[in-house]
This record gives C-alpha cells, structure tokens and sequence, in this order.
C-alpha cells in the first residue's frame, strides 16, 4: 500500500499537477489532501462549516503568526490551524494565510483534511484533533540542494551544533510562539550557515524538541551534508542554508530557489513520531 501511494506521489510531482490542477495553479511548496478522512460532496454540511471555519480562522491569530480555530456548527467539529514562519512579519503572515485558505479548498475540494506548506506558512484543517498538539504526522516533506559542501562531515557537524542549539531555544519558547533563529561561521571554512526551526505552539517542550530532533536525524541520514534543506512537517519544520534567508540582524531575503523535482529517495520516519502516510523529498 506504501509503495503505491508512493508512487502516486511520484506521479503527482511530474503528472498529476498538470492533469488535475486547472481551477488554480497551486503554488504550495507542497501540499496533500488526506482521502483517508473521508470525501464530502460539494455543498453539503461540511463545506458550509470548512467554509465558515476558514473564514473565521485569521482572525483567531495569538498576535505571534499562530492561528487556530474550531467550529462545533453541524454534528461534527472542523478543526484548523495556519502557522507563520516566525520571523515574517504580520501583513505577509495574513496574506500568506488568505491565500492558502483559498488554494487549498480549491485544490482539495472533496476532502475533509488537508495540508499546505508555503514558504511563509502552513494550513490545515481536518475532522480530527489528531492535528491538535499531537506528533500524528499524516504528511511531510524534506526538500534538500543537490549540491554538498565541500567537507560534507564538518558541515553537517557544524550544521548540527547549530540546529541542537536553535532546537533547545525553540522547544523552550512558550505557548505562543516556539521559533529559533541563528546562524554559525564554520572555523577557518569561511562558510557561514543560517538556520531556522519552529514547532506550532501548542505542542508542549517535549513534543517540539522530539518533532524537531526526529525530523533533522532522519533527514541528517539521508542529505547530511547538503548545503541546504527544509524540512516541513504537520507540527514542526527547519531549513538552513549557506546564506541569509531570513528577516533577522541581517535583512537579506533571497528569491526563493527554482523548486526542481528528483525521483524521491524517502529517508526513514522520524523517530518517535506516530503514523506516517506520506513523505517525499525532492531536490530545490
Ligand atoms: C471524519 O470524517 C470521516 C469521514 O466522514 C468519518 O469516518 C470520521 O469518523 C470523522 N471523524 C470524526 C472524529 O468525526
Ligand atoms: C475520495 O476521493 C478520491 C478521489 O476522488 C478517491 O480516490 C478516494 O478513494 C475517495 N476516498 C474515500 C474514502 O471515499
Ligand atoms: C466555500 O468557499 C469556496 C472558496 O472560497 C467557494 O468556492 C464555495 O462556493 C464556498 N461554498 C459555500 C457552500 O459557501
Ligand atoms: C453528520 O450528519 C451528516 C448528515 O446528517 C452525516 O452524513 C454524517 O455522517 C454525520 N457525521 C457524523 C460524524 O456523525
Ligand atoms: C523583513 O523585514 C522587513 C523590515 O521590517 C519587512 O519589510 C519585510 O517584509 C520582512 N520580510 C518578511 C519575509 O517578513
Ligand atoms: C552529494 O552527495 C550525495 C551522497 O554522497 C551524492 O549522491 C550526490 O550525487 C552528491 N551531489 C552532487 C551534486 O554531487
Ligand atoms: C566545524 O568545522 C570545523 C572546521 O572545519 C571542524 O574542525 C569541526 O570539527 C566542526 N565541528 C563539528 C562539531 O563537527
Ligand atoms: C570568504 O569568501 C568570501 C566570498 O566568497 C570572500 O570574499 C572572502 O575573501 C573569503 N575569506 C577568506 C578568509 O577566505
Ligand atoms: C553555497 O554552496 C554552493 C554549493 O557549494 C556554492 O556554490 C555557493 O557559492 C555557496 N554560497 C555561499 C554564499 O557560500
Ligand atoms: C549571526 O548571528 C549573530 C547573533 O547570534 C548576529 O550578530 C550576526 O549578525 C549574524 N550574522 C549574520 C551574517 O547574519
């Protein structure tokens, strides 16, 4: 059964989003609409609520890039959650929601769960609280550069002292807002990374850090080494890269890579993280 949602994904990168994305372009970094949670037909009850949920959710903001919002309006409760890239600022942050409210009803239109991962920020909604503070991961995605560092072992060594670091001060944050920033020069490499990791924050210490560590051990395993890489998970994501791509002390946000697809080469499940139904990665 893996292997052939596997491959279904594999489809999706090259076929399925010509084929059967013609009411919007999709720009999601990526994106899944959970069947397994049941379909729903256009206007019925469920839409109505989706609709009425999604409307209501950006402006349930904490004022911290952290949206969430449940509706009990028919026999059943709608729940949802956009999460902002901690360092984008609020007007970006709400546009980024907006839009991904409207892309993803448009692009999961018969599904009652759904996932959307923008540079920027994330939605998702389902019927189920398994998307509430919980390590249920029901999508995610590792994106990594093609091209290594020079010395792939004191890079990700370094890279790893970097992200233990930010992953300490992140899980550590409070209930409103588990983010990190930082950057590190390698000695005497002249090659600096900067890094990022942010965990939603509702999910307690524990959860983040074991989000966080399962994501970067296992994508550590199969693209350690790389000069950059994201990872996007339900719950948690980092990226890191050899330049500045982040609103900090230094203001350099470059334009964002040319996303190009590569036969997906899935690294194990992150450790301690309950269900997987899908994963890939591909190369940026
Ligand atoms: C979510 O919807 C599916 C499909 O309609 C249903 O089987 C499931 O019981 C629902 N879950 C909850 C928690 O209501
Ligand atoms: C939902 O719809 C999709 C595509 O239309 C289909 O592949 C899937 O089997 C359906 N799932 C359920 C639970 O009916
Ligand atoms: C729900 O929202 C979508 C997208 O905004 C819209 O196309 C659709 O007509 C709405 N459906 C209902 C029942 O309001
Ligand atoms: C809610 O009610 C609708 C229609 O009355 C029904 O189809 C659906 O299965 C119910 N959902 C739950 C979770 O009971
Ligand atoms: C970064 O900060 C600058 C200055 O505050 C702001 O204009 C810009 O929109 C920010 N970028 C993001 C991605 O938040
Ligand atoms: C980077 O290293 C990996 C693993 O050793 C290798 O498979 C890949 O081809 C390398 N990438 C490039 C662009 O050389
Ligand atoms: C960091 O890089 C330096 C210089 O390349 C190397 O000597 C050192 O071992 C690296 N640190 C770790 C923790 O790998
Ligand atoms: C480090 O790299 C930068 C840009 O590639 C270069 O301008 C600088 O001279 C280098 N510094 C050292 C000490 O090699
Ligand atoms: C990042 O790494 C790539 C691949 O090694 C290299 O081409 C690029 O110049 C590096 N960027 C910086 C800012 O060092
Ligand atoms: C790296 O982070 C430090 C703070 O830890 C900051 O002062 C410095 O400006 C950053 N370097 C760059 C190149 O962003």
């Amino acid at each position: 059964m893996f292997g052939k949602l596997l491959s279904c994904i594999i489809s999706f990168i090259f076929t399925c989003l010509i084929s059967s994305i013609t009411i919007a372009q999709p720009d999601f970094t990526s994106y899944y609409c959970d069947n397994s949670r049941g379909n729903y037909t256009i206007s019925n009850t469920y839409q109505n609520n989706l609709n009425t949920t999604l409307f209501l959710l950006p402006i349930s903001g904490n004022g911290n890039g952290f949206y969430t919002y449940n509706s009990n309006l028919g026999n059943e409760t709608i729940y949802s959650v956009a999460l902002c890239r901690g360092d984008v600022d609020q007007d970006l942050c709400r546009t980024c929601v907006d839009d991904s409210i409207s892309k993803l009803q448009q692009i999961c239109p018969n599904q009652k769960s759904a996932i959307g991962y923008y540079d920027r920020c994330m939605l998702k909604y389902s019927n189920s609280t398994a998307i509430l503070r919980s390590n249920d991961i029901e999508f995610y995605v590792f994106l990594f550069n093609r091209a290594n560092a020079s010395d792939p072992e004191r890079f990700n060594g370094n890279l790893t002292t970097l992200i233990n670091t930010l992953i300490s001060d992140a899980s550590s944050g409070g209930d409103l807002r588990k983010f990190a920033s930082g950057n590190r020069t390698i000695p005497d490499g002249n090659i600096t990374i900067f890094a990022l990791v942010q965990c939603t924050p509702d999910l307690s210490n524990t959860q983040c850090r074991d989000c966080l560590n399962g994501a970067f051990l296992s994508y550590t395993m199969s693209y350690g080494g790389r000069v950059g890489g994201r990872a996007y998970l339900p719950m948690c994501n980092f990226r890191y890269e050899n330049y500045t791509f982040f609103n900090g002390s230094t203001l350099v946000v470059p334009t964002p890579p040319i996303l190009q697809p590569s036969l997906p080469n899935p690294p194990p499940p992150p450790p301690g993280i309950n269900s997987i139904l899908f994963l890939y990665s591909r190369s940026i």
